[in-house]
């Protein structure tokens, strides 16, 4: 592990992440124990060149998520501030504060509440058996977990909900773009493509989620705009999918590293749900909560950040938190991580979190039971992490098995 650059780390003092370079990629927490050693609130420069105060313990990490000093609502601060803003697939929830996030999110919570989603249960499962009967049938025994099952499950699922024809769903692959270029023009590609889906769907209703919000936004003008609609649908399947792929993915990794808790999973799949919330708690698919800023002065752990700044909450750090977790660095399926910071905390708390859930737990117990010898078939050195402070996760996982 790399000094930080400001080893004396006072909260005054800029802690330059990116000199932590490719070591802080890879594993990140024990920079964040040393910040969190120094204490909850630190003022960073990331290493995508902007500067921020980034909260790493966790009683602050909630106390910032649920301030309502601190906001969401970028594309007002942006339009004010005349750089524009005004981009139709950020017209979304998760970029909005009261009262249009409680009106985005209310039109489409009644979908993800967790009795809705456990009707999805046998078509999910369906979904995972025609991926591993896929995976399985590799007469080499050896697959990439993340393309085999991690990354198509929840897209599949996400897809269908929606009403997302299955041959367009390749280019939301490019949601998880790798540089700003690219970025640029996944962002155009979809939003041309999202405009297209609407007006098909306008004509020629399907079944699912967006032919329905479609009708909603129709028969009351009120209800969602054209740009809240194509954003709204974008940030379903933006973070309905790259995240629920990570659980699937470091879930699995943790699980291969540490062979006891495996044995003790296989030998009782009674406990998946909380094996499932441990890796959520231990290595989860979101490393930072979404960009926020503070529109007046707010005071968190102990730290006054004035107004107009950027802050960055660490849910990692936050779910690695002596004060909150007995041993937190170690993996243990049987503890009670509850508590953990993975869905994020106040109003923005993830809304797919009983999705999630029920895709992770049918995905990993599934896959434990279809391959009774899973082993990875890498070196740990060797995996490509994504960059981005947001997600945490590998490019690729490759596995084998019967050999
Ligand atoms: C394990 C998988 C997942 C994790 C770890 C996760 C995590 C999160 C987190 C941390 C936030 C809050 C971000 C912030 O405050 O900056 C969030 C918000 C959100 N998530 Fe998830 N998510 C997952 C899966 C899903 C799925 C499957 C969906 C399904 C559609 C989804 C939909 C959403 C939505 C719509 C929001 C915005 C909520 C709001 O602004 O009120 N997520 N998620």
């Amino acid at each position: 592990m790399s000094e930080p650059v400001s080893a004396s780390a006072g909260a005054s003092d800029i802690v330059d992440l990116g000199a932590y370079g490719q070591d802080f990629i890879a594993d990140p927490y024990p920079y964040y124990a040393k910040l969190r050693s120094q204490g909850p609130v630190h003022r960073v420069h990331t290493p995508f060149g902007q500067d921020a105060w980034l909260v790493v313990g966790h009683e602050a990490a909630r106390a910032a998520l649920s301030d309502p000093g601190i906001s969401k609502d970028w594309r007002s601060k942006l339009s004010q501030a005349g750089t524009g803003g005004e981009n139709a697939l950020f017209t979304n929830m998760l970029d909005a504060d009261p009262p249009q996030h409680t009106r985005l999110r209310k039109l489409v919570a009644k979908e993800f509440t967790t009795r809705r989603v456990e009707a999805l249960r046998p078509r999910v499962q369906h979904i995972t058996d025609e991926l591993l009967d896929a995976m399985l049938s590799a007469p080499d025994g050896r697959a990439d977990l993340v393309e085999a099952l991690a990354f198509p499950l929840p897209m599949t699922v996400i897809c269908e909900l929606l009403g997302v024809p299955s041959a367009d769903r390749a280019l939301f692959r490019l949601i998880a773009p790798t540089s700003p270029e690219e970025a640029q023009q996944a962002t155009i590609e979809l939003s041309e493509y999202l405009v297209g889906l609407i007006e098909t769907q306008r004509k020629e209703p399907a079944d699912g989620l967006l032919s329905a919000l479609i009708r909603t936004s129709d028969e009351d003008g009120d209800q969602l705009s054209r740009e809240e609609l194509i954003g709204t649908v974008f940030l379903l399947m933006a973070a309905g999918h790259e995240t629920a792929l990570s659980l699937i993915s470091n879930g699995v990794r943790a699980l291969l590293q540490h062979p006891a808790q495996l044995a003790a999973l296989r030998a009782d799949f009674s406990l998946i749900d909380n094996a499932v919330e441990e890796m959520l708690r231990y290595d989860g698919p979101v490393q930072t909560a979404t960009w926020r800023f503070t529109t007046a002065p707010v005071e968190i752990g102990g730290t006054l950040i004035p107004a107009g700044e950027s802050v960055l909450v660490s849910l990692a750090s936050a779910s690695r938190d002596t004060e909150r977790f007995v041993a937190p660095d170690d993996f243990d399926i049987t503890r009670d991580p509850r508590g953990h910071a993975a869905f994020g905390h106040g109003i923005h708390f993830c809304l797919g979190a009983p999705l999630a859930r029920l895709e992770g737990r049918i995905a990993i117990r599934s896959l434990l039971e279809r391959c009774p010898d899973l082993a990875l078939d890498t070196d740990l050195d060797a995996l490509t992490w994504r960059t981005g402070l947001i997600i945490r996760g590998t490019d690729h996982l490759p596995v084998r098995w019967g050999i």
